[in-house]
């Protein structure tokens, strides 16, 4: 067996994540290459308010929460902390771990907000039981140490808290020698047996597990010019197109045909 075939059994059939059997200084490296990595891509001059994923996220997650208040959430790389607009209503106060320095709000409307650095380790600097939500929504795919940072949101939200992930769970192409454009240079999706595994073992139930984002969705958005994942119109489309092409799912493609199914995971689960 060469060196790619083994590879390529372990890491891009989906069988183990990449990146979170690496060393301490593997890890250092890695997150030192994403801190600024999203902010260099353009997204540094955006705001809050200009969120394009509203759609998406009711459709595939927040409508499976609860119709709770919140007091205290965590945001796990939330940026300009966009995602939480439609749940703000019920939120008293929001923690935002995020590596960068650009990609920072001062205020979210009234909600008070505060920004916290993550640490390589993934060790979280919060007391256990804190958060009553912790949400991380297209975060977990550029961070090697996946399931310790799962982990550390199993710890940090109270037993009765919720969580949502939306992770990418396809591998984006071989990472190894790439310089795509569009992507960050270490960024990897989660194979959704993995991502779901690891959430479980956080001591979370998973409420729902949801394919969404199809690889058709931007094609057909580019035609009608149009975000779909910013309304939930454009999001329903998105999750027909995600659920009928569920069967051809694979973590790694290696033809055009193969490209053609759902490519991430929205999940809602309780702390048990
Ligand atoms: C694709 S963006 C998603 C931002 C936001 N959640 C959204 O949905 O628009 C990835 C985010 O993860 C942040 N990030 C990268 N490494 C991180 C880490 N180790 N811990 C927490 N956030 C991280 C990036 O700075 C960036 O804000």
């Amino acid at each position: 067996m060469t060196a790619m075939d083994t590879f390529a059994a372990r890491y891009l059939s989906g069988d183990a994540l990449w990146g979170d059997d690496f060393t301490p200084q593997q890890i250092e490296e890695w997150f030192a290459d994403e801190r600024e990595a999203y902010a260099d891509l353009g997204s540094a001059s955006s705001c809050a308010e200009a969120y394009g994923y509203h759609g998406l996220n009711l459709q595939s997650g927040y409508r499976h929460l609860p119709g709770r208040r919140f007091a205290h959430a965590l945001g796990v790389g939330s940026a300009f902390g966009g995602e939480f607009l439609p749940l703000l209503e019920r939120i008293d106060k929001i923690t935002i771990l995020e590596p960068s320095s650009r990609l920072r709000s001062t205020d979210l409307r009234s909600v008070p907000l505060r920004y916290v650095d993550p640490s390589p380790a993934g060790d979280m600097p919060f007391e256990t039981d804190t958060f009553e939500l912790a949400v991380c929504l297209g975060v977990l795919h550029h961070i090697p140490n996946v399931t310790k940072v799962v982990q550390e949101m199993g710890r940090v939200v109270a037993p009765g808290g919720w969580v949502v992930i939306r992770e990418p769970v396809i591998s984006m192409g071989d990472w190894r020698s790439r310089q795509h454009p569009g992507l960050t240079k270490r960024e990897r999706g989660i194979p959704r047996r993995l991502l779901e595994a690891a959430v479980r073992d956080a001591g979370f139930s998973i409420q729902s597990s949801v394919f969404c984002a199809a690889t058709l969705t931007p094609r057909i958005g580019r035609v009608l010019r149009r975000n779909l994942y910013g309304t939930r119109w454009g999001a329903a489309v998105d999750r027909a197109l995600a659920v009928s092409t569920a069967w051809n799912y694979r973590y790694h493609a290696d033809n055009l045909w193969q490209k053609l199914r759902p490519s991430a995971v929205c999940i809602v689960a309780q702390r048990q």
